[in-house]
């Protein structure tokens, strides 16, 4: 939580908070209350989104509770997160075309009308591209800035790339237009890197642009009780195409985690779901987690009952029995033959382990792996939803 300085705002030091805060649960079905949320419903088309329908919010009539700006906002998770308590986007930039599409078929194509009576996109694309003074005024700044320079995985060049750069237009748009408060979303390995030295640049600058602010390192998904985790897996059966192919398999069984604990590799894990990486199905021997797949009609979902689920246990704790996991045949669909136990989550059940709404569309893109890449980049709304709302309350807005 990252609060302006004249707000009363209190500078915490750095610390690992985890979920076990009440008031950050698992929240299913939480509703996109923009009225625009699902005018574009029926839309099959990845290839563009000039089609879609716009509309115009003259945002004096609506008076919402705050007025927020979404810096990089890929797919909208802060959107999802600050609409249900009462927030309004005024501004959104992301320079993606494929995660602009899936915002607007699910926020719709907005323009807005200020107090001026001028109209304008409420999306736009390349952050760099638009100056300060075309950014409308906000009471929240919200960024998920580019985070491929900070990772664990990748060259960790830090602020001293053309990604990593993009920090500056976050420092840009504070500096320009002082909203009251901002929440930034970022890789955990951020505040680590360099033994905490990039992470103290970045801090730096927030504080001569005016700011105090106090980190939390959450996990990137809600904590996801056993039974809420069960249900999150067991609606709507994935299609076969996210078998895992036999090569996938025998990669997976050869990779180091699997071999060392099988379980770790499988949804229903200590009914914790963990992070999704936007390489998830690409990556499976390193980055996913999987399904098991029915063989005989007992866990059509994926998920076992208990004495199966105590049989599976048996089966993977050890990791010279992991062999046992023994590839059978399967018949798909189409009726092929296929020899595989486990299943990729489908990119519906990774919504639902990000906390994204039931009424949030997935279907207008026909790449699977498009969505992957989405959800994996997004934040996760109930985790932002919690910590905005005591951003909100600490501001009386
Ligand atoms: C970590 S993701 C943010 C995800 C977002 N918080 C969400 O919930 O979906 C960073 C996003 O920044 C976008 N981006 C990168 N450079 C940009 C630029 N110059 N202008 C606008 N968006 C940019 C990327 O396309 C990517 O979608």
């Amino acid at each position: 939580m990252i609060t302006c300085e004249d707000e009363n705002a209190t500078l915490t030091s750095l610390q690992n908070t985890s979920l076990a805060d009440p008031s950050i649960t698992f929240i299913p079905n939480i509703r996109v209350k923009s009225p625009s949320c699902i005018s574009t419903r029926g839309k099959q088309d990845d290839a563009t989104y000039k089609d879609i329908q716009t509309v115009t919010i003259d945002i004096e009539k609506t008076k919402p509770r705050f007025r927020f700006i979404e810096l990089f906002a890929g797919i909208g998770g802060f959107r999802v997160a600050l609409d249900a308590i009462g927030g309004r986007t005024v501004f959104a930039s992301e320079i993606g075309d494929a995660a602009r599409f899936t915002y607007v078929s699910n926020f719709g194509r907005e323009r807005i009308c200020g107090s001026n009576g001028q109209e304008r996109d409420v999306l736009v694309g390349d952050i760099t591209e638009v100056e300060t003074k075309d950014i409308p005024e906000h009471d929240v700044l919200t960024a998920g800035f580019p985070c491929q320079s900070f990772c664990k995985v990748g060259d960790r060049t830090a602020l001293n790339d053309e990604r990593g750069e993009l920090f500056f237009e976050v420092v840009r748009v504070l500096k320009g237009k002082k909203p009251k408060a901002f929440i930034l979303e970022n890789v955990a390995n951020l505040v680590t890197m360099e033994d905490g030295r990039v992470f103290g640049i970045i801090k730096g600058h927030l504080e001569d642009a005016g700011y105090t602010h106090s980190a939390f390192s959450y996990p990137s998904t809600p904590t996801t009780p056993p039974p809420l985790l069960r249900s999150i897996l067991t609606q709507d059966p994935p299609p076969p195409s996210l078998l895992l192919t036999t090569h996938q398999l025998s990669k997976l069984k050869e990779s180091y985690t699997f071999k060392k604990n099988p379980l770790w590799r499988i949804a229903n894990v200590n009914g914790r779901a963990r992070t999704l990486m936007s390489s998830y199905k690409s990556g499976y021997v390193m980055y996913s987690e999987f399904v098991r797949v029915s063989m005989d009609g007992a866990e059509e979902n994926g998920v076992l009952d208990e004495e199966a689920e105590k049989e599976f246990s048996k089966l993977t704790a050890d990791s010279e029995t992991s062999q046992n996991t023994e590839i059978k045949k399967v018949k798909t669909e189409s009726g092929d033959e296929r020899a595989l136990t486990l299943r990729f989550y489908s990119p519906r059940e990774c919504a639902r382990i990000m906390g994204f709404p039931e009424s949030y569309r997935l279907d207008h893109v026909k790449n699977e792996g498009t969505l992957y890449h989405q959800l994996g980049n997004a934040v996760c709304p109930p985790v932002v939803e919690a910590i905005a709302r005591r951003v909100i309350e600490a501001l009386e807005l």
